[in-house]
């Protein structure tokens, strides 16, 4: 039996079918043109919803015939935003589920066999209200979720036999709405994400960046007093478009023509980016994803010098500013760099290999909180298998107070959540903290005092690191 992995991206969404059989394991990716699907929708009020690739393709004449092109709406999911068209109004998960009853009905034709479950790639920071969506928006779209991966765990998954010599790799995913980083260890088949993070900071906003700028170069040069925000939607849409054709133009070459028409008063406006200018602008962007990736190393508790490799993944990543960043990394720390074929690919591929393989998800860390005296007391020990229920323990006070401060951390003591609960004070007081970690990641936290029960905390927490043991 084949199994599917889906990269739900916010620009581009990939599927691929993993086999294995005695002879070796086969993917299959599905998409369009060659392509991953485009992950755009264009909802009209009275005609049937356009998707993907002819949403790419026709855009402007969609929307000349009254079609609201919807976007990245991966970044509003888990968000109460709408999205209204005439009298009907849509919510992320209503975008998302058409959209992927799209890629379900598309896969399907081609595959010649149902996509009803897949591992589903996401995101290393998708908060626990954006999983459940994700998850709700696949069931209405006939598609059971199996379980999540992390995107950049997911990718090194698919990039494992390359990768081979390497026992610890980083892998820097930068997408259109996200910048993701995992750092992995392999013992044989064990693969351990020793630290997650993401950061929503992504090629979009890199083209919003560049457009802003644009537009301000302009009403300096034609005088026209509008600011980016005061500019039509079709001028808006028309100048983000230039700036991300700009900006894959500058991944190979050092300048960039830009030819706007009908804007700012103007028949049509030339002009041209450098690439000096260009990572002018986003050298601050280019920090923080550096920064990030010390973040990651840090919460690992290693040193980037530790890793062996860097395996880059994600369409941003092909941007020169990016790319030279990471090359100085690696030389710096005597690191190889590794930039897969078939990269648009690579995360759904992952996903695939798990959904085929079914590995159980093991904690990389062990979770559970800070005590008074700075000492780690364990909640789930490392290789706890998820999900799971922990038993109810109880904790005293210290002080005097009328809030007990809860600190979660992992065994590293790198903090996760810090939480302060209201308690009577008495010296004898029992805090009751009830914890579970659910199939899709989350953990979840209940605490209240022996008093007050009523007034128990609640709260969530993401961004746990996992073993998967694969062949
Ligand atoms: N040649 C290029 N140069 C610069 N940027 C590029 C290039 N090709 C693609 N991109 C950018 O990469 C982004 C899309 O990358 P990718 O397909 O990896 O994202 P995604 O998986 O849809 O997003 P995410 O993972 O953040 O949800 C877009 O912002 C796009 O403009
Ligand atoms: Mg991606």
């Amino acid at each position: 039996m084949a199994s599917f992995g889906i990269d739900f991206g916010t620009t581009n969404t990939s599927v691929v079918e993993c086999l294995i059989t005695e002879h070796g394991m086969t993917k299959t990716p599905y998409g369009e043109n060659n392509q991953p699907f485009p992950s755009l929708v264009a909802l009209h009020p009275d005609k049937q919803p356009v998707f993907g690739w002819e949403v790419k393709k026709r855009r402007s004449q969609l929307i000349a015939e009254g079609y609201h092109v919807v976007a990245s709406f991966k970044s509003i999911l888990g968000s109460d935003q709408r999205v209204v068209v005439g009298k009907k109004e849509y919510s992320p998960v209503d975008v998302t589920a058409l959209f992927l009853s799209y890629v379900k009905h598309r896969v399907e034709g081609m595959a010649g066999r149902k996509l009803e479950e897949t591992v589903m790639a996401i995101p290393v920071d998708f908060k626990p209200e954006q999983r459940r969506s994700l998850r709700t928006a696949a069931e209405k779209a006939g598609i059971k979720i199996k379980s999540f991966v992390s995107e950049p765990t997911a990718a090194y998954v698919n990039c494992r036999q390359d990768l081979a010599g390497a026992s610890n790799v980083a892998v820097f995913d930068w997408g259109g709405g996200t910048l993701d980083i995992s750092l992995i260890s392999i013992d044989k088949h064990e693969v351990s994400e020793l630290a997650v993070t993401g950061q929503r900071l992504g090629g979009n906003d890199i083209d919003q960046m560049l457009a802003r700028h644009l537009h301000a170069k302009i009403s300096r040069q034609e005088g026209d007093p509008r600011t980016f925000d005061d500019l039509t939607p079709a001028e808006r849409d028309q100048i983000l478009e230039r700036a991300e054709e700009a900006k894959k133009r500058l991944s190979t070459d050092d300048t960039a023509p830009i030819r706007l028409m009908r804007y700012a008063g103007k028949v049509m406006i030339r002009d041209i980016v450098t690439l000096d200018e260009f990572s002018k602008l986003i050298a601050s962007r280019i920090d923080d994803a550096e920064s990030l990736l010390h973040a990651a190393a840090e919460k690992a508790g290693v040193g980037i010098g530790q890793m062996d490799a860097i395996l880059m993944v994600g369409g941003s990543c092909e941007m020169q500013p990016i790319f030279q960043r990471l090359e100085r990394i690696s030389e710096e720390y005597h690191l190889s760099i590794y930039r897969p074929d078939g990269i648009q690919w690579a995360v759904a591929g992952g996903a695939a290999v798990l959904s085929e393989q079914q590995p159980a998800y093991k904690l990389q860390k062990a979770f559970g909180v800070l005590l008074s005296d700075d000492s780690f007391y364990p909640v789930f020990e490392a290789g706890q298998v998820v999900p799971c229920k922990a038993q109810e323990l109880r904790f005293g006070v210290v002080e005097d107070t009328t809030s007990a401060v809860f600190v979660f951390a992992d065994e590293s003591k790198v903090v996760l959540k810090r939480r302060s609960v209201p308690i009577k004070g008495f010296t004898a007081e029992g805090i009751h903290l009830q914890c579970e970690i659910d199939g899709d990641m989350i953990v979840h936290l209940r605490i209240f005092s022996d008093y007050a029960e009523r007034m128990a905390v609640t709260d969530e927490l993401n961004q746990l690191g996992f073993t998967y043991q694969i062949q």
